[in-house]
């Protein structure tokens, strides 16, 4: 099946390779002719696991490309899939001024039949908003043409997208028509015969079952966050609680992992939508609040933990391994570590930070922080006053605690993804701090 992906972002892009990979035909557009000619050349803007090798075998392949052009896009496949940015404004509005771009250019060169996928994160009710636009823009332009709208919400963790894309728990489909879910069926036909279940549902409910996914995910985080907090008040260990939690069915064992708090393109910017959504009707958020201020708590009280732990920040040496929001990515999006470096400068420590792969998007992000680059590990931990694991990397969980404790200044150890066992850094004689243990 020719398949069109309007968008070539983090979303766009797994999206089309992945279909792609399942024998279709994928046309990817984005306005960005750089971000295009780069495509083309099989460089890709996002570091994902997996995904250059799927972009440059599919290419090769001719499955997949890469175009400007609107026009050619929008005649290119029936099915139209919208991947563009949504990010939230200020005022905790979605901004959907991407969507309606792409809702006008599927206007100016539509000439049939269309079924229109809104794949990006978008707020309930703009699937069918963004029908009457299309539809008054059609009688605008004397098109007497039919189209149908779609919601299917992308369920994609970084680090994990091209398996999440092909591998999903589920799969939801929000229509009204029979037709348009049909195409999808077809779309979908691999996961489906792997036993992924599907939801066809309406449009409005598609949309929500995005938003409250990731709610209650953020808000798991922030409940095992202030566990953990209380944990270190009273001597509990909060991984062995997330542990006996989740060995209830009800409750499940993941994100429960207590730390620094939760960063990323789509916890954070999902509250502020569904919060803005909520308000925008009247209603008090007041729970989908409180997990967001939890999480921006969360971050301040790690740097509250780093000072206490070196005595005063003033010209302390702190060393941060990882930058990324969560490992296996070089997003930075919302980092928690960023917003504790961030607090930590303000207080005049000298920082050292080594991170796998995001170091050059902090840099370019950046320019100008006050903070010294280091290549490895154990460059990062020269001198230092307090290494702090932020970032739970695979190469962090194996340090050789015996070398670090000949190149630090003071040996103090905080994990703040409680990679390590407190005793097992102990023995190294360090004084160990993890989230919710000691
Ligand atoms: C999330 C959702 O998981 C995904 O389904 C949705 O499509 C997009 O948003 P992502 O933001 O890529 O995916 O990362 P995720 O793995 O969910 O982690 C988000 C943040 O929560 C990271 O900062 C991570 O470190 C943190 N986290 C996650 C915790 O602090 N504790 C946990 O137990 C799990």
């Amino acid at each position: 099946m020719n398949i069109s992906i309007i968008g070539t972002g983090y979303v766009g892009l797994v999206t089309g390779a992945c279909l792609a990979s399942q024998g279709n035909n994928v046309l990817c557009c984005d306005l960005d002719s750089a971000k295009i000619s780069d495509l083309q050349k099989g460089i890709l803007p996002i570091y994902e696991p997996g995904l250059p090798e799927l972009v440059t075998r599919l290419t090769d392949s001719g499955n997949l490309s890469f175009t400007c052009e609107m026009s050619e896009t929008v005649r290119h496949s029936t099915v139209l899939f919208i991947t563009v940015n949504t990010p939230t404004l200020e005022n905790n509005i979605c901004d959907l001024g991407n969507v309606l771009e792409v809702i006008k250019g599927i206007a100016d060169h539509m000439a049939s039949y269309k079924i229109i996928v809104h794949k990006s994160t978008v707020p309930v009710g703009t699937g069918r908003k963004a029908g009457d636009i299309l539809k008054a823009l059609l009688a605008e332009q004397g098109k007497d043409l039919e189209f149908d709208m779609v919601s299917n919400p992308e369920f994609l963790r970084e680090g994990s997208a091209v398996n999440d894309f092909l591998s999903p728990e589920r799969i939801v489909i929000g229509t009204a028509c029979e037709k348009a879910a049909a195409f999808m069926m077809e779309i979908y036909k691999k996961q489906r015969r792997n036993g992924v279940p599907m939801l066809l549902t309406g449009l409005e409910t598609a949309e929500m079952i995005k938003y409250a996914s990731n709610a209650f995910l953020a808000m798991k985080i922030s409940y095992i966050n202030e566990i953990a907090n209380i944990c270190e008040l009273c001597g509990a260990d909060a991984v062995e609680v997330a542990i006996g939690m989740g060995l209830d069915k009800r409750i499940g064992c993941k994100f429960l992992s207590a730390g620094p708090g939760f960063g990323g393109s789509c916890f954070p910017k999902d509250l502020r939508a569904l919060s803005g959504l909520g308000k925008s009707y009247g209603y008090d958020t007041g729970l989908i609040d409180c997990i967001t201020e939890t999480n921006r708590r969360q971050k301040r009280r790690m740097v509250q933990k780093i000072a206490a732990a070196v005595g005063s920040l003033k010209d302390s040496t702190i060393t941060f391994l990882g930058i990324s929001f969560k490992p296996d990515t070089d997003d930075i999006r919302e980092s928690p570590s960023l917003a504790i470096i961030r607090d930590i400068l303000d207080k005049n420590a000298r920082i050292r930070i080594y991170d796998p792969k995001a170091l050059d998007n902090l840099k370019r992000q950046f320019p100008g922080l006050p903070v010294t680059y280091c290549d490895n590990a154990y460059t990062a931990c020269e001198g230092s006053d307090c290494v702090v694991l932020a970032t739970e990397w695979n190469e962090f969980a194996c340090l050789d605690f015996k070398r670090l404790k000949s190149i630090v200044s003071k040996p103090v150890f905080l994990d703040l993804r409680n990679v390590y066992s407190p005793e097992e850094v102990k023995a190294y004689g360090f004084h160990y701090e993890g989230v919710g243990r000691k």
